[in-house]
């Protein structure tokens, strides 16, 4: 990548949430000044005073690296004085139904003066023939507007890096000034650009997010017949992933994937084709493996202590994946309630994520420390794999549980390790390994594992 420092165009970012922000804060780490809109008040007034509002490894640094080019608003004014490339990055939140909410990509379209100077740039996730129709409104409004639709593929946790380091850009247009105008900006990452049409380019990214979260239920699967057959499924997708056409990314098994977009694109994805007339049958299997996968931890639990009424529960993670705060469509929400209706009382840590679940959960003890959330249970519960939980004392882990019972949801912790700390280690698609030295019913334990503190 090039450093940014010469002067670049001007962009408008509308929408400061996950990808706003971090393409805000990217495109003026490469020089453009950026005019951010939201039209959540509070959110422009703490940015403006450098408050973020999201946890993002590294944006922090990167928006107070870049301050004085970005510029932050609740009116559109500035952004279209300043700049012709609009960006638009608002939320499309699933509907009831499964489709895509595009309420909020309305109201941006909406409140388009008309211009033959300004282009709308898509970076939201929107169904296949959003950017047509968007075309025919600005076309009914004689607005002008040139449409470019340019999918954001950022993974939460690297989305500073995914932004600066992409693997390809992806630009649809229509061939006019805009699409030329966006290829230019993203010129001083050297990636890979696809120039396509509109439509395709919106499929690319669901198309994409669809194929990771079908190879994620893929090896779920595989998991759960490894389970059965006593194959271990860490050593068969590690001989999976050096075929190249297959790949060792996204073949860690697990209690399923969630998060803002999987669950919420696969869906999407799913009514799109049922709306064309198509039954995709394959979505509908990797969106019930997913659901299902969530719910095996209570199996799992239920094989070793029996009845889950009046047990202590530890949840170690809460957030969706590490290295985020986000807790939307996150494993631990499914759990948490499914071990509750069951009978058990929960308590939950997670080294960021405690603002969030304070939110969303109901009636789970929330600890401060992974220790305090351990002491006492009769069974431990990984459920997201901070790396934090890497370093856990498993000696100290078993001393500290009244049961010895931990179940790893992210197959990360050491078979071997838990073995030989006593404890009874239940992964994912992999063979159990049962308590070697403790009887399950040790008294509760004195002092907490030492990982885990703040
Ligand atoms: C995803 C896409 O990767 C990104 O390109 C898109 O822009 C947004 O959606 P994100 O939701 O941030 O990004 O997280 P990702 O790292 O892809 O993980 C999604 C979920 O899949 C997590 O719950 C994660 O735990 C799970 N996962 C991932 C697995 O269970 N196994 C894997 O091998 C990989």
């Amino acid at each position: 990548m090039r450093d940014g420092t010469a002067t670049r165009e001007p962009i408008g970012v509308i929408g400061t949430g996950y990808v706003g922000l971090v393409t805000a804060a990217g495109f003026a780490a490469l020089g453009s000044d950026v005019f951010c809109v939201d039209i959540d008040e509070g959110k422009i007034q703490g940015l403006r005073e450098g408050r973020m509002p999201i946890w993002e490894p590294g944006l922090a640094e990167l928006v107070a690296e870049h301050r004085d080019r970005l510029h932050f608003a609740t009116d559109l004014a500035p952004a279209l004085e300043h700049a012709r490339l609009l960006f638009v990055a608002v939320g499309t939140p699933p509907t009831y139904s499964g489709d895509a909410d595009l309420s909020a990509v309305h109201a941006v379209v909406d409140a388009m003066p008309a211009s033959d100077a300004h282009a709308l740039v898509m970076k939201s996730t929107v169904p296949v023939g959003t950017g047509e129709s968007i075309k025919r409104v600005f076309a009914q409004q004689s607005k002008g507007f040139a449409y470019v639709s340019c999918p954001e593929f950022l993974k939460e946790g690297s989305a500073v890096k995914d932004f600066l380091e992409p693997d390809r850009v992806v630009i649809g247009d229509d061939g006019d000034w805009a699409g030329e105008a966006v290829e230019a900006l993203y010129a001083p990452l050297d990636a890979p650009v696809v120039r396509t049409d509109i439509k395709s380019a919106e499929m690319v990214k669901l198309a994409s997010n669809a194929f990771l979260a079908t190879k994620i239920s893929f090896i779920n699967e595989i998991a759960n017949v490894c389970e059965e057959t006593g194959a271990d499924v860490v050593e068969v997708a590690r001989g999976m992933g050096l075929d190249d056409r297959i790949g060792p990314k996204f073949l860690q098994a697990g209690i399923g994937y969630g998060g803002s977009c999987f669950p919420k694109d696969v869906s999407a994805l799913k009514q799109l084709a049922g709306n064309s007339g198509y039954h995709f049958q394959l979505l509908n299997a990797v969106i019930e493996v997913n659901e299902l996968q969530k719910r095996r931890v209570i199996a799992k639990l239920q094989k070793h202590l029996g009845s889950l009424v009046g047990k202590e529960i530890a949840l170690l993670g809460l957030a969706f994946k590490p290295n985020t705060d986000d807790m939307r469509e996150a494993s631990s929400l499914v759990l948490s309630a499914r071990l509750q209706a069951a009978g058990a009382h929960v308590r939950a840590y997670d080294p960021v994520a405690e603002d969030e679940a304070r939110k969303l959960i109901r009636g789970v003890d929330l600890a401060s420390t992974a220790g305090e959330a351990i002491a006492g249970a009769d069974a431990v519960v990984l459920v997201t794999e901070w790396p934090e939980f890497k370093t856990l004392d498993l000696a100290a882990v078993a001393e500290a549980m009244r049961g010895t019972l931990v179940v790893d949801g992210r197959n990360f912790l050491d078979p071997a390790a838990a073995r030989a700390a006593g404890l009874t280690y239940e992964a994912v698609g992999r063979p159990a390994v049962n308590a070697a030295r403790r009887s399950p019913w040790a008294s509760a334990g004195a002092t907490g594992p030492t990982a885990g503190s703040r």
